[in-house]
């Protein structure tokens, strides 16, 4: 006799993450190897995150500050909302699984989202055993009207990537406030805005104080994505006091490590870095934009700093640019096997994307 897992742990699709560029080079013996599939910060962290996190390392005996108190403070403050409204996670992952931890748990209990969305709404509400509601899209983006009307008594949370991952494209303001409107005050609406700070600013819903004022909504932001500090797991959410205190109870003491409160603090300072992370992904989409629209090959216009690309085959493109050093996503888990998902790069790996995406088209007649 071994131990036994849940029956739904063991029946669960796990995550399939970007693939790791060490990796690469050693499966494939490439020197060189570009990863444009997490879509992280192709500049990398900020200059004085960096510095901070040095400096934090220093004091890795000890634990963290369990709430992280300084950084709550911070985030509270540029964002003009309370401390008591805030809430840290380890990485924006973590909020969601105690999104689902705290809110569902019944075998009736439903969470619903849009479909293809961010593929850990179904697999985090799956190793509860909890069954999803996938609503679909209109002209790629997340079709708000079939998603509250998929809502029943049974639905716990509704989940809303703005912008959405995979898609790129983002719900605008009148859209969202109207569906937030629509949901039952018993059903937690999470907004999941991990890719927020690419939006236009005059057409995406700022929800930060609604958020604080209505009992059942919650937005997850992270510094994975423009703050460059994937790799440090760290992401907040902003809510209604209530919200946050029941995520502050189930989180794990010191969830968020002290390295990473550090960096994230210095990195809301470092505006400058910002501001080129913006311009450089802003010019990376015109150029790949620009030259798919050359090449002919279609695409879903972006509101982020990934762009997903219509390739036909998408194991096989992934496949032939890896092998060119190129790590890209194929879309395959979220029903999309004709697209590949590409982060934007640094101009240089934009180029040799390009290129080489050129080259594999010509070899396979894709796209048509
Ligand atoms: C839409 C969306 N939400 C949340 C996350 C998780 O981010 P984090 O690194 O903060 O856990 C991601 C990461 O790719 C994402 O795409």
């Amino acid at each position: 006799m071994i131990p036994l897992p849940k029956k739904h742990i063991i029946s669960l699709n796990p995550y399939s993450p970007g693939k790791p560029i060490e990796e690469v080079k050693r499966e494939l013996g490439l020197k060189k190897v570009i990863k444009m599939a997490s879509n992280e910060n192709p500049l990398g962290p900020s200059p004085l995150a960096l510095k901070a996190a040095y400096k934090a390392l220093k004091k890795v005996h000890l634990y963290p500050e369990s709430g992280s108190y300084y950084l709550c403070r911070k985030l509270a403050a540029s964002l003009n909302v309370k401390p008591e409204n805030i809430c840290l996670g380890n990485g924006s992952n973590e909020l969601i699984l105690l999104a689902i931890h705290s809110y569902a748990s019944e075998p009736e209990d439903r969470i619903a989202y849009g479909f293809p969305s961010f593929i850990i709404y179904r697999i985090i509400a799956h190793s509860y055993g909890i069954k999803t509601i996938e609503t679909g899209l209109r002209n790629h983006r997340i079709d708000l009207e079939k998603l509250a009307g998929s809502l029943t008594e049974h639905t716990k949370i509704v989940f809303l990537c703005n912008p959405n991952n995979p898609m790129g494209t983002m719900n605008h303001r009148n859209e969202v406030a109207a569906f937030i409107e629509k949901v039952p005050s018993n059903v937690l609406t999470v907004m999941d805005e991990a890719y927020c700070e690419y939006a236009d600013k005059k057409t995406f819903p700022d929800l930060v104080k609604i958020s604080t004022e209505k009992p059942n909504l919650v937005i997850l932001r992270t510094f994975s994505k423009m703050y460059g500090l994937a790799g440090l797991r760290i992401g907040y959410a902003i809510g209604h006091k209530s919200i946050i205190e029941t995520l502050n109870k189930a989180r794990q003491p010191f969830n968020v490590n002290s390295i990473a409160q550090s960096a994230a603090l210095a990195a809301l300072d470092d505006l400058k870095h910002v501001k080129r992370t913006l311009e450089t992904n802003a010019e990376g989409i015109d150029y790949i934009v620009s030259n798919l629209r050359r090449m002919g090959v279609e695409f879903i216009p972006t509101s982020t700093n990934f762009i997903l690309i219509k390739t036909g085959d998408s194991k096989k493109f992934f496949d032939m640019l890896l092998e060119k050093g190129i790590i890209v996503r194929p879309m395959g888990s979220y029903g999309l096997n004709e697209y590949i998902r590409v982060t934007v790069g640094l101009p240089s790996e934009n180029r040799n994307f390009i290129r080489n995406l050129e080259v594999v088209m010509s070899l396979t007649g894709g796209n048509k």
